[in-house]
């Protein structure tokens, strides 16, 4: 059928409405519609064009293969400098410090504010009209990066600041936040599993994955990359626009930034922040995130504009860095050790050192990729770094001895049989199912405190059960007898009895901590969470197929492929029989009925803040009942949020992806209530 004049018309209209769109999301960043309304006209010219083959042409936005990528970032001036601090590494230069802030200001006395040192990447904000509009990474000083995309995405930047606490403040609408974007260990840690799963670089620090993660050109992997920032500075007209310090970092924490407040202290004089810096010292593995040490702010902006500047740093504040907790030893030998999932993962081990008041004799090396890329061989000298929790690891090699460059094993040191390595994975593996490394490990899994709680069994205990053969699969758990446990190396009665006891006591574990002790590939605790709320039963989850799993909100097809895999084992299914025998919970407690009602079948429902006239429990059981579902975090996959009173991070989240957002009024009428 041949387009008419109105079609023709009407694909040239979406055609502009669509690049005026694209430009305003692409270029200026500033979308006047959501990504759904977006997705809607895409959809609607594609089913035109597919119509109408004729009306194609190149210059369609059809035609655009993924959309415009940004060519590298946009330079932008600071509105005033963006200094580095001078570096201080003892109590005696931090005296010397305060010596000179005191000749300067000729007073005896001054008045510190001491704050965490943060490890990661300072950050402009630019808020106009209280609303940000440019996030902008320090560059040089002078000029630093736009990415004001990616930084959009970090949840604890707010988008928008309340107007009345501006006005609380006395603050005007426009204004320039400084801060700091950190990864935590955890997300670090993840990140970088992750990037060894997906055969991606690892990064040597959460700084480093800090920084790479602000500065990528797809603000969809800066999302996914859970940053936090924490906000320190605060400017209107390039002026700090208050009294002293603390009333900035107070004022940042009533704008609802995370502002460093958390764990400041105003401090009298220098031997204050000495004992601050002596605190955290001790404190700092308690972190969540890395600090490298102190920022010791005069707390007068009266007295801070006195001071000045020298060509580099501010004479107003400085900054007292930790010892490096890092020290220099030789690598004895490489072993390979296997994991749950039969990695073999290289482990260095070092002459014993220690290093921040630990010893150290052993440092995971990752991968063949991060030998690779350390140049290692046995026998070099090496630096190693413990930093807060994360386990140590080596840093660079100094010097080389003679030694051999160390080779994954052709055979699994466990259990003997072939080591495979896929071409898309970085790793090797053990793929023998009864490889008893693979078991011993499982069963430390699923007994691990987030899983099935067991205390007493532990590594040494494991051990003897896998070596003894006493155990074959994780149900036999359940069938030990006290003489079983009774005659095992160093196991009194008393022992054995509490074993079992706890043993025992594990059968009544939730759901959600039995899927995740499972120790299926990439199911960690908040997929089981998730797993167990959407299927409610192990059986309904053991027979979902890949299309169901990724129904459930953050299942993507990788997680989804890894869970049909584990349950289709017939070693698995086995295991499943057992473990009903056993009496274990396979269930929610209160399994949600099949509801009769499914007018919301399919549809996801998040609520965030307070509702005027219903509970969450209400309104949840509103969606429940009628055949949806309800998450407790917002994605893509989210269909609409509910949104009252005081609106969490969700809210912002879902304007971010678009989702459709409603008030009580308007969920009623939705679901006909
Ligand atoms: S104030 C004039 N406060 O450390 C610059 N900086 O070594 C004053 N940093 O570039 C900076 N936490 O990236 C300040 N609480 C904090 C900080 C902090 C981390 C970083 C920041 C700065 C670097 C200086």
């Amino acid at each position: 059928m041949a387009a008419t004049q109105s079609v023709k018309q009407k694909v040239e209209r979406l055609r502009r409405e669509i690049r005026e769109h694209e430009y305003r999301y692409y270029v200026l960043d500033e979308p006047t519609i959501s990504d759904r309304q977006f997705d809607r006209l895409m959809d609607e010219l594609k089913e035109l064009e597919a119509k109408y083959p004729e009306l194609v042409t190149p210059d369609s936005p059809t035609q655009r293969i993924g959309g415009e990528t940004r060519e590298g970032f946009q330079a932008v001036r600071h509105p005033s400098q963006m200094l580095s601090l001078d570096n201080t590494y003892s109590y005696d230069e931090l005296k010397d410090f305060d010596r000179r802030v005191r000749e300067r200001a000729e007073r005896e006395k001054i008045e510190y504010v001491a704050e965490n040192k943060f490890d990661g990447l300072s950050l402009s904000l630019i808020y106009e009209d209280g609303a940000l509009v440019h996030g902008v990474t320090r560059g040089d000083g002078t000029t630093g990066e736009d990415v004001t995309p990616n930084v959009r995405t970090i949840r604890s930047v707010p988008l928008r600041v309340d107007p009345a606490a501006l006005k609380n403040l006395g603050l005007p609408k426009d204004f320039e936040v400084r801060g700091e974007a950190v990864m935590t260990r955890k997300a670090f840690e993840d990140l970088n599993r992750q990037q060894d799963e997906s055969g991606g670089k690892r990064f040597a620090n959460p700084r480093n994955a800090a920084a790479g993660s602000v500065r990528v050109l797809d603000p969809g992997i800066t999302a996914s990359r859970k940053l936090d920032f924490f906000a320190y500075f605060l400017y209107t007209d390039g002026r700090v626009p208050l009294k002293t310090h603390w009333e900035v970092l107070e004022a940042l924490h009533d704008m609802r930034f995370s502002s460093s407040i958390k764990h400041a202290a105003r401090c009298e004089s220098i031997d204050k922040v000495i004992e601050y810096c002596e605190r955290w010292e001790s404190r700092r593995d308690g972190l969540p995130y890395e600090i490298d040490g102190v920022v010791v702010k005069v707390n007068s902006i009266t007295l801070e504009r006195e001071l000045g500047f020298t060509a580099r740093a501010p004479r107003w504040a400085v900054a007292y860095k930790y010892p490096a907790r890092q020290e220099t030893t030789v690598v004895k030998e490489v072993i390979w050790q296997v994991g749950r999932t039969g990695t073999l993962t290289p482990v260095a081990v070092l002459a014993p050192v220690q290093v921040g008041g630990v010893t150290v004799s052993r440092s995971t090396l990752h991968n063949m990729d991060e030998i690779e890329r350390l140049g290692l061989h046995v026998g070099d000298t090496i630096v190693v770094e413990r930093a807060g929790e994360v386990i140590p690891h080596v840093i660079k090699v100094t010097r080389h001895g003679h030694g051999e460059k160390p080779q994954p094993p052709k055979n699994c040191p466990e259990c003997g049989r072939p080591i495979h390595k896929s071409p898309d994975e970085v790793a090797y593996r053990c793929v023998n199912a009864s490889c008893p490394a693979k078991f011993r490990e499982s069963l430390l899994h699923f007994a691990s405190r987030h899983a099935m709680d067991i205390d007493g069994l532990g590594d040494k205990l494991v051990d003897q059960l896998v070596e003894k053969k006493m155990l074959k699969d994780l149900a036999d758990l359940y069938d030990l007898r006290l003489s079983d446990l009774e005659s095992l190396e160093r196991m009194g009665r008393k022992s054995a009895e509490n074993l079992l006891e706890e043993i025992e006591k594990s059968k009544e574990a939730s759901l959600a901590r039995l899927i995740y002790g499972l120790g299926i590939r990439f199911v960690g605790e908040r997929t089981g969470e998730e797993l167990a709320e959407h299927f409610g039963s192990l059986d309904d989850l053991a027979k979902a197929s890949a299309d169901q799993l990724m129904e459930v909100a953050d299942i993507g097809p990788r997680v989804a492929e890894s869970i049909v895999e584990f349950f289709s084992e017939k070693a698995n299914q086995e295991l499943l029989r057992k473990l009903k025998k056993a009496g274990l919970r396979l269930e929610e407690k209160e399994k949600r009925k099949a509801p009769r009602d499914t007018r919301l079948a399919g549809k996801t429902f998040v609520f965030t803040g307070t509702l005027p006239n219903l509970t969450r429990e209400e309104a949840g059981a509103m969606v429940t009942s009628r055949g949806g579902k309800v998450s407790s975090s917002v994605s893509k996959k989210t269909s609409y949020v509910v949104v009252g009173a005081e609106p969490g991070s969700k809210y912002d989240k879902a304007r971010e992806l678009g989702v459709e957002i409603l008030d009580e009024n308007g969920f009623r009428k939705l679901i006909g209530a």
